[in-house]
């Protein structure tokens, strides 16, 4: 397999693209003409040949320039990268998982040679080629979590278990939609996600973390999330809401096609061997109006979906504010037929 890596940006021109290839492989995550929050959880990996979900994680034409782009995210605000002391043994469970995934799913483009914990890596697209020992971090040039994840596309969570809770003591959080690591470092999965609303009223996040904490070795499960962003911009972060906020205001009828972007989370749950902690890799894939719309299904059900949306839903995602551009420009897309569940 020969894959292509865009030369593209999320930030400044926005030149990120998609190609017609990778639109056509987009996570559409609506099965339904309505959405509402729920545990829309189910095994990972495993799916379509060639689709997102076929392999652990996910590597696609966005892989390089989504690394250039963490590079200068984290050159401006390390903070985005946090460990508490007692997680570091998580994060060489995820260094592990990633590259063993990454040199079994890609092995064109990923090597991993093991001699005991004398370990070999080789990331070709990112050019890196590394000797270190595996447990030992005066091996590498930062903590392993740092390490791997700089070379993984999408935010990761490592969560401690303790009490019948998760916390969140470790990530790495550089494309997130409007929440920072920093505030939430530290914080158990009810306190985490308490600016949500309805969920916790509809049972949904007891029923969540009870299935969370069930998760056992060797098993991984998967559940989308989606919202909205005006440009293809990963740090969508609350650090730098004044970058990206008045962005929002820039839209209008004749450009919304192209600026305003589905977001859509691909993200997994991992059980980690050593140290019983959970892996939550968030992976997100960026794809505009004129994108989703080029795939009938998608643009009538996505307007039906953004037309009849609870408004509590619209504001916390951020897009009330342009809600109705949105809305006028997709239906334009919608010819009335009856559609059937499923994607
Ligand atoms: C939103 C983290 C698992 C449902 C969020 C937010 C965070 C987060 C930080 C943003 C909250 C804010 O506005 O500040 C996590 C982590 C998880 C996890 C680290 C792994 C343990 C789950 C699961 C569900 C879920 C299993 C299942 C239902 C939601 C929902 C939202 C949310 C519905 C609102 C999203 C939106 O409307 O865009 N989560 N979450 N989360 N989470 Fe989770």
């Amino acid at each position: 397999m020969t894959m292509q890596f865009n030369d593209e940006t999320f930030r400044g021109d926005y030149s990120y693209f998609n190609s017609p290839a990778a639109v056509k492989r987009f996570p559409f995550p609506f099965d339904q003409d309505s959405y509402m929050y729920s545990v829309n959880i189910e095994q990972h990996p495993g799916g379509p040949k060639g689709s997102p979900f076929e392999f652990a994680f996910d590597v696609d034409e966005h892989y390089v320039a989504e690394m250039k782009d963490r590079e200068i995210t984290l050159a401006g605000d390390p903070m985005r990268c946090q460990s508490l002391p007692h997680m570091e043994l998580a994060g060489w469970d995820l260094l592990e998982l990633i590259m063993v995934s990454k040199a079994r799913d890609y092995p064109e483009l990923f090597k991993l040679t093991r001699d005991g914990n004398d370990w070999h890596w080789v990331n070709k697209p990112l050019g890196i080629e590394k000797r270190f020992t595996f447990l030992d971090p005066t091996t590498l040039p930062c903590g392993p979590m740092e390490y791997i994840t700089r070379q993984a596309q999408g935010d990761f969570a490592l969560l401690h278990e303790r009490e019948g809770n998760l916390w969140l003591d470790a990530g790495m959080i550089t494309s997130q939609a409007d929440w920072s690591l920093d505030f939430d470092v530290g914080m158990n999965f009810f306190e985490w996600h308490a600016p949500v609303p309805k969920a916790r009223k509809m049972g949904v996040f007891d029923k969540a973390l009870k299935f969370l904490l069930a998760v056992g070795q060797d098993q991984s499960y998967r559940r989308l999330n989606w919202t909205m962003t005006v440009n293809p911009r990963l740090d969508t972060s609350p650090e730098n809401y004044h970058k990206w906020g008045p962005e929002k205001r820039t839209v209008t009828p004749e450009n919304v096609g192209k600026k305003q972007f589905l977001r859509v989370e691909l993200q997994t749950f991992w059980r980690l061997p050593r140290s019983n902690a959970l892996a939550f890799p968030i992976r997100c894939y960026l794809a505009n109006l004129e994108d989703i719309a080029s795939q009938p299904k998608w643009g009538r059900r996505l307007h039906r979906v953004l037309r009849d949306i609870d408004p509590d839903l619209a504001e916390y995602k951020g897009f009330a504010v342009n809600q109705k551009y949105i809305v006028d420009y997709l239906s334009q897309f919608d010819d009335g037929a009856e559609t059937s569940p499923g994607i």
